[in-house]
C-alpha cells in the first residue's frame, strides 16, 4: 500500500487541472500558429486566445478587451503599479504611491523600486489580522498621490482586504486603485463591475491552471506605460509572441473556477478549512491562527504559528509523514529572517519563526484533512521536546 500522500501548499501553486492540460495540448501539437500571422494557423490561434480572454474576464465580470495577459502574476503587478505611477507622473498628476506593509514582493519591490526613481511612498500597516483601515489610507492621500496598491488577499495569512472600502476611498479621493488577487481570483467571487478597482492582477496557477501565466485587469480608459517593449502585443501593453498554450490554459482554469463559484464550492471549502483550524487549535496546546478567519478568511487557507519551535523543523517532520506543507511563502522561506507579514501584525520574532502554512485545494479530503490532524500533534511534541525554549518552561 502507498502511504498517503496529503498536498497542503496550493497557495504556493496547484496541480494543473486535467481539463486545462487537455485544452492546452493541441496548441503545442497541431495548432502551433503565432496568433499574429494572418494565415490559418495564426487565425486559429488568434481565435484561441480571443477565446481565453472572454473566459479570464468572465471570472470577474469583466469585459474580454479589459484582460491583458502577462509572464506570470508578478508580471501583472509591476505592469500594473510601474505602468500606472510613470503614467500619471508624465500626466503632472504627482509621483506618491500608497500600498501595505503585507504585499506580496511582485509589489512592494516594485513600489519600493519607484522609489529609487524619485516617486515616494508611504506603507500603511496592518492590524493584528492583517488588516488595512480604510480610515488609515483615507489619512494618508495626499495632493499628490496617484495610486493606491493594496492586494485582495494575503499569501500567507489568507487575509481578505475591505476592497470595496478601500476602492471607495480611493474613488473619492480620484486615486487609481490596483488590487493584486492573484490569491483571491477563482477562489471568491470578484465582480470588477461592483467593486470600484482599476486594475486587478491574477494568475492561472493559483487556479488550478498552468504556471508562467498572469493576466492584468485594466479598467477601461486607463493609460499605462508598458514595462515591455516590442511588438504591441497585448494592446501594446505586453509585446512578446503570446504564450498561446498557456493562455489557453488560463481561460479554461477560469472557466472551471467560475462554475465552481457559480456552484458554491468556495462554501464548502471554508467549512473544511474551519473543521481543519478547529482541530489544530484543540489538538495542538499554545497554538494561534495567524490571519483573519471565517468570511474576512479565503476558503481553502489555513495559517499557524506554533510556540516553542521553528517552522523549518515542522516541514521536515511533516514532509517525512507525506504531508506537504509551507513556512510563510514559497519565494522567502529559506531565508532565516521570519516572515515580513507576520511581524507587521504584530508577532514577535520567536512566535514568527514557528509559523506553518497548510493551503487546501478542491481535491483536498475530509479523510486528508483528519490524517494531518492525526499525524501533526506527535511531530510537534517531538520537537517541542528537543526545543530549549520549550524546556525552559
Ligand atoms: C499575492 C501574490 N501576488 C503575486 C504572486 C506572484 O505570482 P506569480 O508566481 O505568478 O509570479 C503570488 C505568488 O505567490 C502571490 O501569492
Amino acid at each position: 500500500m502507498t502511504a498517503r500522500e496529503v498536498y497542503l501548499d496550493n497557495s504556493a501553486t496547484t496541480r494543473t487541472d486535467p481539463r486545462v492540460l487537455e485544452a492546452m495540448a493541441p496548441y503545442f501539437s497541431e495548432k502551433y500558429g503565432n496568433p499574429n500571422s494572418l494565415h490559418k494557423y495564426g487565425r486559429e490561434a488568434r481565435a484561441a486566445v480571443d477565446t481565453a480572454r472572454a473566459q479570464t474576464a468572465a471570472l470577474i465580470n469583466a469585459e474580454p478587451a479589459d484582460v491583458v495577459f502577462t509572464g506570470a502574476g508578478s508580471e501583472a503587478d509591476n505592469l500594473a503599479v510601474k505602468g500606472a505611477a510613470w503614467a500619471l507622473r508624465e500626466k503632472g498628476k504627482g509621483a506618491h504611491i500608497i500600498t501595505s506593509a503585507i504585499e506580496h514582493h511582485a509589489a512592494l519591490s516594485s513600489v519600493k523600486w519607484l522609489g529609487k526613481m524619485g516617486f515616494e511612498y508611504t506603507i500603511l500597516p496592518v492590524d493584528g489580522r492583517g488588516m488595512v483601515s480604510p480610515d488609515a489610507l483615507e489619512a494618508a492621500i495626499r495632493p499628490d498621490t496617484t495610486l493606491v496598491t493594496i492586494m485582495f488577499a494575503n499569501n500567507e495569512i489568507g487575509t481578505i482586504q475591505p476592497i470595496k472600502k478601500l476602492g471607495e476611498v480611493c474613488r473619492r479621493h480620484g486615486v487609481m486603485f490596483h488590487t493584486d488577487a492573484v490569491q483571491a481570483a477563482g477562489h471568491i467571487k470578484i465582480d470588477v463591475k461592483e467593486l470600484p478597482v482599476d486594475m486587478l492582477t491574477m494568475a492561472a496557477h493559483k487556479m488550478y491552471g498552468p504556471k508562467g501565466i498572469g493576466a492584468l485587469y485594466v479598467r477601461r480608459g486607463i493609460k499605462l506605460i508598458p514595462t515591455l517593449h516590442g511588438g504591441g502585443q497585448e494592446f501594446g501593453l505586453r509585446s512578446g509572441t503570446e504564450n498561446v498554450p498557456a493562455i489557453v490554459g488560463f481561460g479554461k482554469a477560469a472557466e472551471i473556477a467560475k462554475a465552481r463559484l457559480d456552484a458554491g464550492a468556495d462554501k464548502k471549502l471554508a467549512a473544511m478549512r474551519d473543521y481543519f483550524i478547529e482541530g489544530v487549535l484543540s489538538k495542538i496546546p499554545e497554538t494561534r491562527l495567524t490571519g483573519a478567519a471565517g468570511d474576512d478568511r479565503l476558503p481553502f487557507h489555513t495559517s499557524f504559528v506554533v510556540k516553542y519551535i521553528e517552522g523549518e523543523g515542522m516541514l521536515l517532520l511533516l514532509d517525512a509523514a507525506g504531508i506537504y506543507a509551507s513556512s510563510g511563502s514559497a519565494c522567502t522561506s529559506g531565508s532565516l529572517e521570519p516572515s515580513y507579514v507576520l511581524l507587521a501584525t504584530g508577532l514577535d520574532h520567536a512566535t514568527a519563526h514557528g509559523s506553518l502554512r497548510l493551503t487546501m485545494s478542491h481535491e483536498t479530503t475530509k479523510e486528508d484533512i483528519d490524517y494531518v490532524l492525526e499525524k501533526f500533534p506527535p511531530i510537534v511534541e517531538k520537537l517541542r521536546a528537543m526545543s530549549p525554549f520549550y524546556n525552559k518552561k
